[in-house]
């Protein structure tokens, strides 16, 4: 296969971590016989400091016409002052907004071999967990009106959480085919006992529930799915969430296997093109050091290989040899106790080797 992938390094660490993929997918390429040619684009702070905008028009282009993308972590404290009209984080929202990717897929899987990162009680860790969390990623309160206004106390600000009938159908399908192929059990989460939004999402969730006997749908309320993470991770198989719910409960998700550095993602469309990234953020603190950990990127390239490009034995040999560099004990700073710690470009040597 020739694929014209399009790089957004961003900022702080971005760069870094998505030079390891290129380098890891340069060395897929080889091995089965495809050909991929990498075009990056600016996006973030690099373009705000570069050509005066987060999100140029260039980048928009480029990305719609290649076949997926792949993007670094944008934002720092360099840009966190700036209006949020034109903040390093529009140029995210614009990008999924732009290519319409409003499925976001977040995978939580504990590591055998880093089991002692996760602050989890150990008999919960025993039990291990394997979550996928499918996040609305263009609709909600990310989306809806704001602005300022006068109110009952003098000028306020406000958000609006907004979903429409057919936003959270395709949310829900996207669901329902995930749990398909996994354990056949969907939990959707929500504020029901509050929200209008909700009350639409929890009926609409179960009409498109009825396509799908074979999967079975619970709900739960978003401040005790909070609670039953860290409580029993391993009752749950897919979560389906709104765009903010998603994007905390994500983040809990991620801290539970002891290592955000490790966790991929993958923003789908009605297409498969798609963009994909780690869920970490720039680490502005290490950024040029040598010493972020490129796993959850380099990952998320393997994700491209499987979804973008239904290249499954490719995303495979990705994934085991991610596994097999974790089971020889070899550790960035982040997932290291004691061990020494290897920089972000000799883990990716060790990676490529595996492969
Ligand atoms: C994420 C991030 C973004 C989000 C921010 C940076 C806009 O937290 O991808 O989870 O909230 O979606
Ligand atoms: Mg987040």
């Amino acid at each position: 296969m020739k694929l014209n992938i399009a790089l957004l390094k961003g900022d702080g660490i971005g760069p870094e971590i998505v030079d390891s993929a290129v380098r890891v997918l340069e060395k897929i390429g080889e091995k089965f016989g495809h050909e991929f040619c990498f075009t990056p684009y600016l996006i973030g702070g690099i373009a705000i400091d570069t050509v005066g905008e987060p999100l140029p028009e260039e980048t928009v282009n480029g990305c719609l016409r290649s076949d997926s993308v792949l993007l670094g972590a944008v934002g720092g404290p360099k840009w966190d002052n700036l209006p949020g009209n034109v903040r390093p984080e529009k140029a995210l929202l614009g990008i999924r907004a732009a290519m319409e990717l409003y499925t976001n897929l977040r995978p939580a899987r504990l590591y055998a071999a880093l089991k002692e990162d996760s602050p989890l009680r150990p008999d919960l860790v025993e039990k291990g967990f394997d979550i996928m969390i499918v996040r609305e990623l263009t609709g909600g309160i990310y989306f809806g009106e704001r602005g300022y206004r006068e109110g009952k106390y003098g000028t306020e600000a406000y958000d609006t959480e907004q979903y429409s009938r057919m936003e959270i159908e395709r949310i829900a399908r996207a669901a329902f085919e995930a749990a398909r192929v996994r354990n056949k059990k969907v939990t959707s989460i929500d504020k029901a006992n509050v929200l209008e939004t909700s009350r639409l999402w929890r009926k609409t969730v179960h009409e498109i529930a009825a396509e799908y006997p074979d999967v079975t749908v619970t709900d739960m309320l978003v401040d005790n799915a909070a609670m039953q993470l860290v409580r029993n991770p391993s009752q749950f198989d897919v979560i389906v969430t709104s765009n903010m719910f998603g994007d905390i409960l994500s983040d809990e998700a991620s801290q539970i296997t002891g290592s955000i550095g490790m966790l991929p993602s993958a923003s789908l469309g009605a297409t498969k093109r798609g963009l994909y990234e780690p869920i970490h953020g720039s680490a502005p603190d290490i950024a040029g050091q040598n010493k972020a950990n490129p796993i959850a990127t380099v990952l998320s390239a393997a994700m491209m290989l499987r979804y973008a490009f239904a290249l499954e034995e490719e995303a495979l040999a990705i994934e085991n040899a991610v596994n097999r560099v974790l089971d020889m004990g070899l550790r960035t700073a982040d997932i290291s106790h004691g061990e020494e710690a290897l920089g972000t470009k000799e883990m990716t040597e060790a990676i490529l080797a595996q492969i």
